[in-house]
């Protein structure tokens, strides 16, 4: 059994104090929370990432950056390499979001190079996929995000998946408060699964999380997580509410 991963992605919101007031809030509320049970990760803007290190130093919360850029450094202005996350305390990257896809144009070809990137210097990347909603109505759901995760994984030997996780988001779900329901969630990650089973071993393709984002709440978090094939999720507008967080980190098993 893998241990869920539950990622809070705060985007671009919070100032240094805000996020600041949040850890210490989270940090409280997470106490009792068993770091054997669940994993997990936070990824504030990266201007909060190094206050907030101090602040988790003695807890089980660990870091996450929100992108990378794949060159060690240069002349690359307003972007942030994996050494300069590390720096920071980052252990986790979040890859590929849809945003960064769909705003600030991110091929796929990009993503692969910001994994094999992470991966080199230590980082361990969520990697996101996900349909628009006229791709689901047109029954393109699975193949797009397994061209995705093909894609980003491209060059990738399998002794690397047990530090990668995959986010499923459907972007149509991504804050609108439409969550997939869990059976779809389910049916999405299981032929990522499938498809990781096609390209690398067994025991590697076993040791990759594969986790859900798009509206998660506390008041959906129970029936995703007792899908088989969820094995944590990523939150975005849950994640700067403290208590709804700590829910979520504090699932139910069904
Ligand atoms: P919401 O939880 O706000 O829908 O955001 C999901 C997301 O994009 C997490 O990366």
């Amino acid at each position: 059994m893998l241990k869920p991963l539950i990622a809070g992605n705060w985007k671009m919101n919070t100032t240094v104090h805000q996020g600041v007031d949040l850890v210490i809030k989270l940090r409280e509320l997470l106490k009792g929370a068993d770091p054997d049970e669940v994993e997990v990760v936070l990824a504030p803007p990266f201007t909060s990432i190094h206050h907030i290190s101090h602040i988790i130093a003695d807890s089980h919360i660990r870091l996450c950056g929100q992108n990378l850029h794949w060159e060690k450094g240069g002349a690359y202005t307003g972007e942030v390499s994996a050494d300069m996350l590390i720096s920071v305390g980052c252990r986790y990257v979040i890859i590929g979001h849809s945003e960064r896809r769909e705003l600030f144009k991110e091929t796929d070809e990009m993503v692969n190079k910001k994994v094999l990137a992470a991966l080199k210097a230590g980082l361990r990347p969520i990697i996101c996929v996900g349909e628009t909603l006229d791709e689901r109505e047109l029954g393109k759901t699975i193949s797009k995000v397994q061209l995705q995760i093909k894609k980003a994984l491209s060059g990738l030997a399998g002794g690397a998946l047990k530090d990668i996780a995959i986010a499923y988001e459907p972007i149509w779900a991504i804050g609108t408060g439409r969550t997939a329901t869990p059976q779809m969630a389910e049916e999405v990650h299981n032929a990522l699964r499938e498809l990781l089973f096609e390209l690398y071993d067994t025991d590697s393709v076993k040791s990759t999380r594969v986790i859900y984002g798009g509206s998660v709440k506390p008041d959906n978090i129970d029936s995703l997580m007792a899908q088989p094939n969820i094995d944590g999720a990523l939150v975005g507008g849950a994640s700067l509410k403290a208590e709804d967080f700590a829910r979520i980190v504090k699932f139910r098993h069904l």
